[in-house]
């Protein structure tokens, strides 16, 4: 039988207390919804139906083609939440995954052992359990005999509707669940709200089931897969566990971290084996590492590619890309659209923007370049500045190959540098240079003989 999934986005997470929908709350680079997304990838669904509904626009937005999206006004409650799911799914003859869009600790291979069993077990629901040695603010699991987790599941009660006896359950419900869909469907019609918080709980679905004869299961995971995000200090909890696994991924793989709990790296970045990750770097976004790159210590990289061989320290990278062996920082700031090609250098206190540094060019020192397309071999001086805007327009700069730029040089946009030229030092340079020439603009020096005496008479004449 195919699977479909149902996730649960429609809340708006009030205990997050920052106004927005919980779902669209990020963890080490995805939000709280891309991590539903990429667990239900799990288990190869035929469909997948996205409960919206606070701030529905924003996170229907997320959803790839193909996921249905289908609006809960207003939220009644998890169980109210599945029934509006499961009018997006085109057919109900299948087993149902419902997922909570808060619950990113989830692994991929829990999931789909959790559809296994599922299956081979014939229960009309299994549900994903943990045993939380705080098991407080989740629903518990009841079992029928002594209760204790031997006994067939009868029932799940929230918090705030257990009676003592019950709270001291330690099995609790992930709010990750296997339905056989007819049955389930069927059921969810049948559910009230009477309860503590006059809701339409889900969670009552598995007592429904088990009072008309129907048998099901649950498969327990392990504790850290179990936390929920409903307040900023678990998002906070959970990141920190995500990271912890993906950096445990790039260790195993070959990438080398002098201190892995100072590292920061997003779920969409690609690390080859044979880097070096040093402390305080965030790779970000869809940032990629080329093997043998050292990065760190001290690194922002946002979507920017670091190819092999590349050496980059205290530096922020955005939308950057940084060629093989090229050698960036201390704090340089490449801006987007920033290439350096093979064997480049962009220095100490270097920032660029929207340019090209041709191969083995080298920014040593305290520059701006913007709007810029430099060749190769060419050097640019200490402290030069493109002076790329004119407070309307930006303007470009071209700098050829083998070009020395003098220290200082204010290059005034649009303007061209040709093959082989220089600039004298500290020169405002308004007109092209042509191949080969240098280009000077400056007063020549003129040396006054004797000055400091003179200097040193007038004043102490003046101190009398
Ligand atoms: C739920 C379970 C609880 C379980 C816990 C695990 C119920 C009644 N309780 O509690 O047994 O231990 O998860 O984390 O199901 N949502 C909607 N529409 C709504 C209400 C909720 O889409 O009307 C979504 C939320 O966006 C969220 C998910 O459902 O992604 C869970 O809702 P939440 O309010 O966080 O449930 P819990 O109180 O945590
Ligand atoms: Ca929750």
């Amino acid at each position: 039988m195919s699977n479909s999934v149902v996730i649960l986005a429609a809340g708006k997470g009030t205990r997050m207390r920052t106004g927005h929908a919980k779902s669209l709350h990020v963890a080490a680079g995805r939000t709280l919804l891309e991590w539903a997304l990429h667990i239900a990838d799990a288990v190869d669904p035929a469909e997948i139906s996205v409960v919206v509904g606070h701030e529905a626009d924003q996170v229907a937005a997320m959803c790839p083609s193909g996921v249905a999206v289908v609006t809960q006004e207003p939220q009644l409650g998890t169980g109210h939440a599945t029934s509006v799911g499961l009018s997006g799914l085109k057919s109900l003859d299948a087993t149902v995954v419902v997922l909570p869009a808060d619950m990113p600790l989830v692994t991929p291979a829990s999931l789909r052992s959790l559809v296994a069993s599922h299956a081979a077990s014939g229960d009309a629901a299994t549900i994903m359990t943990v045993e939380l040695p705080d098991p407080t603010g989740y629903g518990r699991i009841l079992r029928t005999g002594n209760g204790a987790s031997g006994g067939n599941v009868s029932g799940i009660v929230e918090e705030r509707d257990a009676t003592p006896q019950q709270r001291a359950i330690t099995e609790v419900n992930t709010s990750v669940y296997v339905f056989d869909g007819l049955l389930l469907a069927d059921a969810i019609d049948k559910v009230t709200d009477d309860n503590d918080q006059s809701e339409y709980y889900l969670t009552d679905v598995i007592g429904i089931l088990t009072a008309e004869g129907h048998s099901v299961g649950a498969v327990i995971v392990s504790e850290d897969e179990g936390t929920g995000v409903n307040t900023q200090g678990q998002l906070a909890e959970v990141a920190a566990v995500l990271r912890g696994r993906i950096n445990a991924g790039f260790l195993e793989a070959g990438v080398a971290m002098t201190d892995p709990s100072r590292v920061y790296i997003d779920a969409g970045v690609s690390v080859s084996p044979g880097t070096t990750i040093l402390p305080d770097t965030y790779l970000l976004g869809s940032t990629t590492v080329g093997e043998g790159a050292i990065v760190g210590p001290s690194v922002e990289a946002r979507d920017s590619t670091i190819s092999a061989n590349a050496h980059v320290r205290y530096s922020v990278l955005d939308n950057a890309v940084v060629g093989e062996r090229a050698v960036v920082g201390p704090y340089s700031y490449l801006r987007p659209g920033t290439v350096l090609e093979e064997g480049t250098k962009a220095g100490a206190y270097v920032e660029i923007k929207a340019s090209v540094i041709g191969r083995n060019s080298k920014v040593p020192h305290l520059s701006y370049i913007g709007d810029a397309e430099v060749g190769e071999d060419s050097n640019v001086g200490a402290a030069t500045v493109t002076v790329n805007y004119d407070g309307y327009n930006k303007h470009k700069t071209k700098i050829g190959d083998r070009v020395r730029i003098g220290s200082d040089t204010m290059l005034v946009a649009p303007v061209t540098i040709g093959d082989d030229a220089y600039t004298g030092a500290g020169s405002v340079i308004t007109q092209d240079v042509p191949d080969g020439a240098l280009g000077v603009e400056r007063s020549d020096q003129r040396n006054i003989e004797g000055y400091a005496e003179k200097h040193r008479k007038r004043a102490e004449k003046e101190a009398e």
